[in-house]
């Protein structure tokens, strides 16, 4: 099997002690190419130095989180512009961005602003934009709507809307993250993944956040994305290989990987 773990940031220090053995279990369950994206400035170094240590498999994305909103925008934004234009790595997408109504509604504004600002990124690079979206699905799918051209794509990471979302999603040419939440009981989310096409879904875990049944609650790592294969497998009655060949397939094009 060969899988893509769209969206993990295994650069956190919760594998610190055993990032290397980590990989390698992501690597015996199949697991061979890692999309990393940052999360603010502090997540910077530790994402670097990562993704230069496996250049082969594990590939940088460059973005301010949304939770990472806050009162020093000013000074966030404008080390991510730097790296993103004024830098020789190579990045692989914006983000991750995005909108977050969850955790704080402070900087409801100020987020928007900065979601704004990733997706005019995304189409003067040409990367595709990744999108944490949490109690703001249709605020989110709003403002890619507005701004949608031909160029525009990327992922709604974690997505756990309903159907009619998936289909607005899917009209405008962007991908579904699918994780361990496909897993949870009474999650709902494998109900409304029976109903949409696989053409428009990548796979992801979220390291360390969000590990799939039987390891909820504990950390997650990129291992684990084939409890999510096994699941989809089960919900859409297809093979393991099919989920994979697919998914992988979708993931490759959304990041103009050329194998
Ligand atoms: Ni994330």
């Amino acid at each position: 099997m060969n899988l893509v773990d769209t969206h993990c940031h295994l650069y956190l220090p919760e594998f610190d002690f055993d990032r290397e053995e980590m990989l390698q279990r992501a690597d015996d369950a199949g697991v061979k190419k890692f999309f990393l994206p940052n999360i603010d400035s502090a997540s910077i170094d530790s994402l670097l130095h990562l993704t230069s240590e496996h250049q082969t498999t594990c590939y940088p994305m460059m973005g301010l989180h949304p939770c990472s909103v806050k009162e020093n925008w000013k000074i966030e934004i404008e080390k991510i512009e730097t790296l993103l234009f004024n830098s020789n790595y190579k990045w692989f997408g914006i983000g991750e961005t995005g909108l977050d109504y969850y955790w704080d509604k402070t900087f409801i504004d100020l987020q928007k602003q900065n979601f704004q600002l990733h997706i005019d990124w995304a189409k003067q690079l040409h990367l595709p934009i990744i999108i944490h979206s949490r109690d703001s699905l249709s605020d989110s799918i709003e403002m890619i709507k507005k701004n949608k051209d031909e160029n525009l794509t990327g992922i709604f990471h974690c997505f756990s809307g309903n159907e009619e979302e998936a289909g607005q999603i899917i009209e405008m040419n962007f991908f579904l993250g699918i994780g361990g939440v496909v897993t949870f009981k009474n999650g709902g989310l494998n109900k409304v993944l029976e109903k949409i096409p696989l053409t428009h879904v990548v796979l992801e875990t979220d390291s360390p956040y969000l590990a799939p049944a039987p390891h909820r609650g504990k950390r997650n790592e990129s291992s684990y994305l084939k409890l999510v294969v096994k699941k989809i497998a089960e919900v859409k009655n297809i093979s393991e290989e099919e989920v994979a060949a697919i998914t992988t397939a979708n993931a490759l094009k959304v990041f103009k990987i050329k194998t």
